[in-house]
């Protein structure tokens, strides 16, 4: 229970194969109370919040548009009213679309810079402002991506967002660090969530054995697996990490290159 007492919100939380849901009840497990938030899937988000106060935490779905200001704001105050004052904040929210370069429509641009990094800005600005009215010490993880360290074919945006969100998370630690706010983002690999279900490299089993066969650890990385590497960031014993990418991808990275 490394995270007793701790008050924490996971966006893109959601989903009943998402990075999100791993997070939310890892950090529960931990022993934090933990506001989970999304865009959509309220019903998955509420079965979610019932989860974690199975697991004896309190626990709240809160629906917000992460690219929203307004939305995010509103999302912290309610947290806060609800749970108390905000420790941990995991800006996991993303979405993806695989287009060839010359055809990324504008409303693809706009939706995938919209969520992963306005998105990333809104909620790592609002829960530091947070953080610093209270006068908490506070962990931001924000989920990056492998992206952040080599590209993918047809994913320019994606990619593009994700090494945004690696500097964002670079700068804030910087300016933040002397508030006692520490700021880190994961790298997750392959998880085999509903973003993925449009990946058109991920489509047959014979599409899955062989990206499993890039992956050191041989198999895609389950939620919970981001999960773990979150409550590490988000402990006492990371407590001089920050401005840290923490890949967690059984080795695809190492093993490509
Ligand atoms: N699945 C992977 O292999 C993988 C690998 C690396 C990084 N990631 C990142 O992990 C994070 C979680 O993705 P996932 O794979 O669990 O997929 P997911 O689709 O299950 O989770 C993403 C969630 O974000 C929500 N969302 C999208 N736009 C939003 C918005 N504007 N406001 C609020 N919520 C919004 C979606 O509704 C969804 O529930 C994303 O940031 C993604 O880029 C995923």
């Amino acid at each position: 229970m490394r995270l007793q007492g701790k008050i924490a919100l996971v966006t893109g939380a959601s989903h009943e194969r998402g990075i999100g849901r791993g997070i939310a009840l890892a950090l529960a497990q931990a022993g934090a109370d933990v506001a989970c938030s999304d865009i959509g899937f309220e019903d998955q988000g509420e079965q979610l919040a019932a989860l974690i106060r199975d697991l004896g935490q309190r626990s709240m779905f809160v629906r917000a548009d992460v690219s929203d200001r307004t939305d995010v704001d509103e999302l912290i105050e309610q947290v806060e009213t609800t749970l108390g004052p905000l420790d941990i904040a995991c800006s996991n929210a993303g979405t993806a679309d695989w287009e060839a370069f010359h055809e990324i429509s504008d409303a693809s641009l706009e939706k995938i810079v919209g969520a992963n990094l306005t998105g990333a800005f809104n909620v790592g600005q609002a829960a530091a402002r947070a953080m610093a009215r209270s006068e908490r010490d506070g962990r931001i993880v924000f989920t990056s991506s492998v992206h952040v360290q080599m590209g993918f074919p047809s994913m320019a945006v994606y990619g593009a967002t994700k090494q945004g969100v690696r500097a964002l998370a670079e700068h804030m630690a910087i300016e933040l660090a002397p508030i006692g706010i520490l700021v880190n983002h994961i790298g997750p690999g392959w998880v085999k969530s509903q973003l993925n279900d449009n990946s058109p490299g991920l489509q047959t089993e014979e599409d899955e054995a062989a990206t499993i066969e890039l992956i050191p650890i041989p198999r895609p990385s389950e939620a919970i697996d981001q999960g773990h590497a979150v409550v590490y960031l988000c402990s006492e014993e990371a407590g001089y990490v920050t401005g840290e990418f923490l890949r967690v991808d059984g080795g695809f990275v190492v093993g490509k290159y």
